[in-house]
């Protein structure tokens, strides 16, 4: 693949720098610029933000709904996708698409170069003309990248835009590198079914003893709650300089960019969702936020849990959304 036929401007390796980067390119401009906005569990701890994370069938299975709710994706030839990461959804998007050029992007070299050596030893690595290579890594941060307008046919974007400052600028450079029809399909944590999920911790806070509270369990619905206050906050504060998570969505938010840039439809519905959705956010906060087991709680938050649950509607679930997937098709 030509990446001049896809980036407005040159690109260099990041191999002069550091060997290690080798196959990895970068617009000139971004060489030695300051990473704003992003922490070392994508940088310096790339590795085990990788272990932990790696979750290619889940993300396989996210974008294969998306794709029927797009009413069938036409085979791509240039998918664009924003965020790669080490790759859960460039990986499903390459056995997808075989014969699509796939640009993968990151702001973090170190996850590009994770994502690296596993295409590398894929056999489709090239193209089936047996050309150049179908996949390219470029290291940009994504509210600056800059492609040539009408190039992409699909751009995808696995839990990316609410790391951004301004998500918006995401979703207008994806405009103009989409070809006219083009989709921009990006997933990602809702403010509303997230406003259930604090509250039901608050709840289970208020309700603890005091050497309850001293538990790891405890000590991490604390964090939560603390980490999802401080998310309320406006996005110009520069505390979010310093935090990976930045944004939950409203549809309102969204709908508000749909208009203002011009993009023929949006398309949201909710992820994951099932009777026992808070449960499972509960278990995968447990897991993630502090290697602990579902029993590190104790019987009566579970309860409170469950309760929360049972009180609402699938419908309410998909109306609220704790994660949803996002989608603009161009004009
Ligand atoms: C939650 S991870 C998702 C990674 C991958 N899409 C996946 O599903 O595993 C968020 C990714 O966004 C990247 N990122 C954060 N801020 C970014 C920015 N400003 N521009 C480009 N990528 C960014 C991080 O390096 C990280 O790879």
């Amino acid at each position: 693949m030509n990446l001049g036929e896809v980036f407005a401007e040159p690109l260099v390796g990041l191999d002069s720098k550091d060997r290690a980067l080798e196959g990895i390119q970068t617009p000139a401009r971004a060489i030695g610029a300051v990473k704003i906005g992003v922490t070392a569990q994508f940088l310096e701890h790339a590795d085990e933000y990788h272990r932990n994370y790696l979750n290619v069938d889940y993300w396989r299975f996210l974008l294969e709904r998306a794709f029927q709710e797009t009413g069938g994706m036409r085979d791509p030839s240039l998918i664009i996708d924003i965020g790669s990461g080490s790759g859960n959804s460039v990986i499903p998007l390459a056995d997808r698409f075989p014969d699509a050029n796939i640009v993968a992007t990151d702001i973090s070299p170190q996850l590009l170069a994770i994502l690296r050596d596993f295409l590398s030893k894929r056999d489709d690595a090239k193209n089936s003309e047996g050309g150049e290579g179908r996949f390219a890594l470029v290291c940009v941060d994504a509210a600056e990248a800059n492609y040539l307008p009408g190039v992409a046919d699909l751009a995808v974007g696995a839990a990316i835009l609410h790391h951004i400052l301004e998500p918006a600028k995401v979703l207008a450079s994806c405009h103009r590198a989409l070809k006219p029809g083009g989709w921009a399909i990006f997933f990602e944590p809702f403010e509303a079914g997230n406003a259930i999920v604090r509250m039901s911790y608050e709840h289970i806070l208020a309700r603890a003893s005091a050497s309850e509270t001293q538990t790891d369990a405890m000590r991490l619905l604390q964090r939560m709650v603390a980490d999802y206050t401080v998310r309320q906050r406006p996005k110009s504060d520069p505390v979010f300089l310093g935090l990976d998570d930045k944004w939950m969505f409203t549809r309102t938010y969204f709908e508000r960019i749909r208009n203002e840039q011009g993009w023929a439809e949006l398309v949201i519905y909710a992820l994951n969702v099932c009777p026992t959705m808070l449960r499972n956010q509960a278990e995968v906060h447990l897991k993630l936020g502090a290697q602990l087991p579902p029993s590190a709680l104790p019987d009566w938050a579970w309860t409170i849990i469950d309760e929360t649950d049972a009180a609402i509607s699938d419908d309410l679930r998909r109306e609220w959304a704790q994660e949803a997937a996002v989608m603009f098709r161009k004009s």
